[in-house]
C-alpha cells in the first residue's frame, strides 16, 4: 500500500467545549480504527493541528469528513505527501494538548507565544508536526488521550 500523510490546521469555534473534544475524539478513534488512520490532533488555545497518516483515498476521504464540522472553521491543507512508513502506528488520534515541551517545539520552528499557524510557512508547521510525531513516538510527549 502507498502511504500519505498530510497535516491541516484549523481555527478552534469559539465557545468550544470539553464535551465537544471528547465527542471528536470518540467519533475520529472509531473512524480511524476502522480504516487504517493513524495520527495525531495537536490542541492550542485558538488552533487544531492534525497530522494524518494512511492509504491516499481514505485520507481524502477522511479530509471530506472533517472539512464541514462546525467545531472548527477554516480548515487549511498544509501538507499531503507520500512517505516511507507509517510514523505513529500505535495511535488512532492521540490528543496533544500545549504544554512546555510543545511550546519549545514550536520557538524552534518560528511560532511565537501567540501561535499563529495561519501566518507560519508551511514548511516550519510541517516540521514542528514531525518534531511532535517523533517526541510522542519515543514517548517525550505525553498525549491526553490516545
Ligand atoms: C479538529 C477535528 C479533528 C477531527 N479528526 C477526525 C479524524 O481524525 N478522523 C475522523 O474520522 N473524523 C475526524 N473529525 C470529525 C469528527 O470525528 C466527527 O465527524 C465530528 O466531530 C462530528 O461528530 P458527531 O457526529 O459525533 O458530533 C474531526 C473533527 C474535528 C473538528
Amino acid at each position: 500500500m502507498e502511504l500519505f500523510q498530510l497535516v491541516y490546521i484549523s481555527k478552534i469555534t469559539p465557545g468550544l467545549r470539553r464535551q465537544d473534544i471528547k465527542s471528536i475524539m470518540a467519533s475520529s478513534h472509531r473512524n480511524n480504527h476502522r480504516e487504517g488512520l493513524t495520527g495525531l490532533l495537536f490542541l492550542d488555545r485558538n488552533y487544531f493541528l492534525q497530522f494524518l497518516e494512511g492509504d491516499r483515498n481514505t485520507l481524502s476521504r477522511a479530509i471530506g469528513r472533517i472539512w464541514g464540522v462546525s467545531r472548527h472553521q477554516d480548515m487549511t491543507l498544509v501538507d499531503f505527501r507520500q512517505t516511507e512508513g507509517r510514523q505513529l502506528a500505535g495511535w488512532s488520534t492521540a490528543l496533544i494538548g500545549s504544554d512546555a515541551v510543545t511550546q519549545a517545539l514550536l520557538l524552534r520552528h518560528g511560532g511565537g507565544e501567540d501561535y499563529t499557524p495561519f501566518t507560519m510557512p508551511s514548511e516550519d508547521l510541517v516540521n514542528f508536526t514531525l518534531d511532535l510525531v517523533r517526541y510522542l513516538s519515543r514517548g517525550e510527549l505525553t498525549p491526553q488521550e490516545g
